[in-house]
């Protein structure tokens, strides 16, 4: 969800603003991915590296996200959304984290959608995180590590059970991934669009995922391949 800085600036508005319109998109993101039945979306909110900010936006933020999750609970249960969440959650503000909680007890019966938010997240810290548990386990005599599969690995990351991203998508003409689930996009279709976050609406996301079923998937394999399975 980038850009919500430059939209700001564009209007004129220090940067919190782009941030409390950017909330609007996440709206729309969430409700046009549930309509068209997407079983999972996952929104990057808060990276590792986002603590460097200014003290006031970093502030501004996790109060965002506390006021966001409370209101939004009744309309995710309404519409039968799931929220979880990625990242090294314990070292959130307290507030943010316990209203985080709050929102994942509050909906996890719900089977529609799983609405994922990366919060103090980064792939790099996910992916040594998991390294070094399966290292303790090994040496505990727990694992044999001649035994570690990719799905071991899948299970060690703080995704374990979320499938990995088909399509990714970055808004506001940045090319890059920035540290954001490295191991699980190995596959996936990226997506840059040059809007900032604050302007993307549902139309935003049928464009993207048209473009995406317009791609051929070949996973290391021949387009010939691909069409004879079919
Ligand atoms: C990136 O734009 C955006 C963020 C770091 C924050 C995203 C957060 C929200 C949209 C708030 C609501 C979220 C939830 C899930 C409740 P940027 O600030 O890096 O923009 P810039 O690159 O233009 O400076």
């Amino acid at each position: 969800m980038d850009g919500n800085g430059r939209w700001a600036k564009k209007h004129g508005q220090p940067r919190v603003f782009g941030h409390r319109n950017g909330v609007q998109s996440v709206r729309e993101a969430t409700e046009a991915a549930a309509e068209l039945g997407v079983e999972y979306m996952t929104l990057y909110a808060f990276s590792t590296e986002n603590w460097g900010r200014p003290k006031a936006e970093v502030n501004a933020l996790m109060t965002l996200l506390v006021q966001t999750i409370r209101k939004e609970i009744a309309t995710m249960n309404k519409n039968n959304i799931r929220l979880k969440a990625i990242g090294d959650l314990e070292q959130l503000p307290s507030k943010s984290h316990k209203a985080l909680l709050e929102g994942i007890e509050n909906t996890k019966n719900n089977t529609r959608m799983t609405l994922v938010l990366a919060l103090n997240y980064s792939a790099k810290w996910e992916i040594l995180k998991a390294v070094k548990t399966l290292a303790q386990e090994a040496k505990d005599g727990k694992i044999d590590p001649k035994g570690i599969s990719e799905a071991t690995f899948d299970d060690a990351l703080s995704t374990k059970g979320i499938p990995h991203p088909e399509l990714l998508i970055r808004t506001s003409g940045e090319q890059r991934i920035s540290n954001f689930l490295l191991w699980q996009i190995a596959y996936a279709e990226l997506a840059f669009l040059p809007i900032y976050w604050p302007d993307f609406r549902k139309q935003h996301l049928y464009q993207a995922i048209i473009d995406y079923q317009n791609r051929e998937r070949r996973f290391g394999k021949t387009s010939d391949q691909i069409s004879d399975s079919e």
